[in-house]
């Protein structure tokens, strides 16, 4: 398996590469949420080497939203917007995949001017978010209903597929998780309860995606294998979700972690890559997406090497549009490994996003 290969989903859709655009916000939208001419440029610029770009989250309801300036699909006025920005990127020869979201508890109260809502009335461990309420069970439907309606957006606009955004502790994540879900009807209580919504909704969008799709759309679901918080979520969990999901038709698994080899976070004397365990569970009926710290040909060989078939990129592609082609032709040399003003135009990097996280921009490669 090289990084030059194609790869084709069991439903057809094919990718000229291994290479995926991790999903990145970058916080340059309209302050509508509409696609603006700084997110269209930004990825025309990063797909012409990548097999697949799926985009920075765009949330599906206004409780819901985590950061400003993202995207939003709240209703069909996204879709004009949405299919520039998907013919930008096929165009450019990539696949275009939409991440929907809901943030649950960990908005910030002064963007969603309102209480959070999530799953139970439990507030995240964390400085910033505020004591969440707790969504009622009509408002549990209603939100699996504005998931659906998002992947119909996303088809009417053009997509190659969506990704549920069940990572980074937002709302998909937070009913799964035991330490938000403490709901003692049918999606909370028992770990099976607790993996209803993201069963269901992977269900629901199936039939839809079925019924509405008139070219190849793939459904793809981001996890994050474990959390910190206690009681929280343990691989055994997510092992578990992860053969409800593939049971339930999804396309793609897509992990999400800061780095692709790392142990787990709950049990610090365990020095095993967590993702071999994942490997193991998926017994290649799915394809995986590996994420973290990936820069150097050694770091995909590795991946290629552990029968990953994709891996996802995002600082290396914030920095290096050409990252791709530089490692497939042995110009490691020529990657840009650091941010220098100069380069923002090249890049493509929009003035505030430089601004708000120079300091990444410049870390540590
Ligand atoms: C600026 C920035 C924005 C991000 N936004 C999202 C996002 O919207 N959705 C998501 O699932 N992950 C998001 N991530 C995480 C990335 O998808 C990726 O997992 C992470 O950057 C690790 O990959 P890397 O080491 O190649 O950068 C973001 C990361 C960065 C740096």
């Amino acid at each position: 398996m090289k990084l030059t290969d194609a790869f084709t989903f069991d439903n057809g859709l094919t990718l000229k590469n291994r290479v995926v655009m991790a999903p990145m916000t970058i916080g340059a939208c309209k302050a509508d949420g509409k696609v603006s001419q700084d997110d269209i440029s930004y990825y025309a610029k990063r797909a012409e080497h990548v097999g697949m770009i799926i985009t920075g989250c765009a949330c599906i309801d206004p409780l819901g939203e985590a950061f400003e300036n993202s995207y939003r699909v709240f209703d069909e006025s996204c879709i004009p917007g949405l299919s520039q920005l998907a013919q930008t990127i096929q165009h450019k020869g990539a696949k275009a995949i939409l991440q929907i979201y809901h943030g649950g508890r960990m908005v910030f109260p002064d963007v969603i001017k309102s209480t959070p809502v999530a799953p139970s009335a439990i507030k995240a461990p964390r400085n910033f978010t505020a004591q969440p309420r707790a969504l009622s069970a009509k408002e549990v439907d209603d939100l699996m209903q504005k998931f659906l309606n998002a992947i119909h957006y996303a088809i009417q606009a053009g997509f190659d597929g969506v990704e549920l955004h069940g990572a980074n502790t937002y709302l998909l994540q937070q009913f799964v998780s035991p330490h938000s879900n403490r709901r003692r009807d049918k999606w909370g209580g028992s770990a099976n309860n607790r993996m209803r919504f993201s069963k269901t909704l992977v269900k629901k969008a199936k039939k839809l995606i079925a019924d509405e799709a008139t070219k190849p759309f793939i459904l793809g679901y981001r996890f994050s294998p474990e959390e910190i918080e206690e009681p929280g979520i343990t691989l055994h969990d997510t092992l578990q979700l992860l053969e409800q999901l593939i049971i339930h038709g999804i396309d793609y698994l897509h992990i999400s972690s800061s780095h692709v080899w790392r142990s787990s976070i709950r049990y610090t004397d365990n020095n095993e890559p967590i993702i071999e365990k994942i490997v193991q569970k998926i017994n290649q009926r799915v394809p995986l997406i590996a994420v973290g710290d990936i820069h150097t040909k050694d770091d995909v060989n590795r991946i290629m090497d552990a029968n990953i078939p994709l891996f996802a990129l995002g600082k290396a592609l914030l920095l290096d549009p050409e990252w791709p082609v530089k490692i497939a032709n042995d110009r490691q040399d020529e990657i840009i490994t650091i941010y220098r003003d100069e380069l923002q135009h090249h890049l493509a990097l929009p003035s505030r996003f430089v601004q708000d996280l120079r300091g990444y921009l410049e870390g540590d490669y």
